[in-house]
């Protein structure tokens, strides 16, 4: 049930995570399916509820850094400097994990997944719970994250906190911390930005040896097939850069930040009135789209052939 976030709501659904039960929140990048994260149970029902590989580990939020305490080891170098600078924020960071963190939101690795979401309700809720809670996005296991609380499949969690439209609209920046700084997934905080606090390069790609465990081809995807092309007839159904000119197009900004905001509402959107067939106007290179071009290659399947996991 969608809920808006009175005091009393939000102590229901902090009494619902105690009791090992799953509850929808917002954050500032997409909507979450919060779990008590340190009970093993809790954090098994998300992986069932969501129809997610149990290989796949979660990310854990916290509202303060000393919430952490247990589930990391030790900050790694320069950890500090990007919590201080990002957190709250859409930056998740890969660390050394502490004896709290269990095996099954880690997914058996010695690493955890950390950060500190950027929306008031989200933070009022851990607070509440006074512990961290591990959250996935809110959709089905390879579906659209969710960005309003309209957009979360019905039976998720008995209880949907609604905190209105994501402010980012793309899920956070993954990065590692355990070697050599690594994105592992794209978001709106750059390489160049991270590089900048932490006074050395980034590496990006997935060249690299590291792999994240929940890189799928095929992901974030709408019903719909997707597909890029150079321009929209007007009888095509998709996105377009700058102004929609029929019924069937839906138009996103040409500013990279604001195209993520309204990407996955759009591809809802698009979903809900049932077209096959998703065509969207090539958007711009360069690093300040990379976090938009991740989403949109694996929503469209676009590169690799092999088939969905
Ligand atoms: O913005 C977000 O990050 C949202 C909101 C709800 O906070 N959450 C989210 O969670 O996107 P999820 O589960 O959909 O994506 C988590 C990603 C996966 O790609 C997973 O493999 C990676 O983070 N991850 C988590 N723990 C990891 C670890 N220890 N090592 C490597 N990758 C990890
Ligand atoms: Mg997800």
């Amino acid at each position: 049930m969608v809920v808006e976030p009175t005091k009393e709501a939000i102590e229901q659904a902090a009494a619902a995570l105690k009791r090992g039960e799953l509850v929808v929140m917002p954050t500032e990048t997409v909507y979450g399916l919060a779990a008590r994260a340190a009970d093993p149970l809790a954090v098994t029902r998300t992986f069932a509820a969501k129809g997610r590989p149990a290989d796949n580990p979660l990310i854990h939020h916290a509202a303060r850094m000393e919430q952490f305490e247990g589930f990391i080891d030790a900050w790694p170098e320069g950890a500090a400097e990007l919590a201080a600078r990002f957190w709250p924020g859409p930056l998740s960071l890969i660390v050394p994990k502490g004896p709290r963190a269990t095996r099954e939101a880690t997914a058996g690795l010695e690493t955890v997944a950390v950060r500190i979401p950027a929306h008031p309700v989200a933070l009022r809720l851990i607070d509440a719970l006074g512990e961290p809670v591990t959250a996935p996005s809110a959709n089905p296991f390879m579906g659209l994250s969710p960005t309003r609380a309209e957009h979360v499949a019905e039976g998720l969690a008995e209880i949907v906190l609604d905190g209105g439209a994501c402010e980012v609209g793309l899920e956070s920046t993954v990065l590692d911390l355990t070697g050599e700084p690594r994105i592992m997934r794209p978001g709106a905080i750059s390489p160049s930005t991270i590089a900048e606090v932490l006074g050395r390069s980034v590496a990006t790609g997935e060249e690299g040896v590291r792999k994240s465990p929940g890189m799928y081809p095929r992901h974030y995807a709408p019903k719909a097939r997707v597909r890029i092309v150079e321009r929209l007839e007007s009888s095509d159904s998709g996105i377009v850069l700058g102004a929609a000119l029929a019924p069937y197009q839906r138009a996103l900004p040409s500013d990279p930040i604001r195209y993520g905001v309204g990407l996955y509402a759009t591809l809802h959107d698009l979903d809900a009135l049932g077209v096959d067939e998703i065509l969207v106007e090539r958007p711009p290179q360069g690093e300040a789209w990379d976090a938009v071009w991740d989403r949109l290659t694996r929503a469209g399947f676009l590169e690799s052939g092999t088939p969905d996991p």
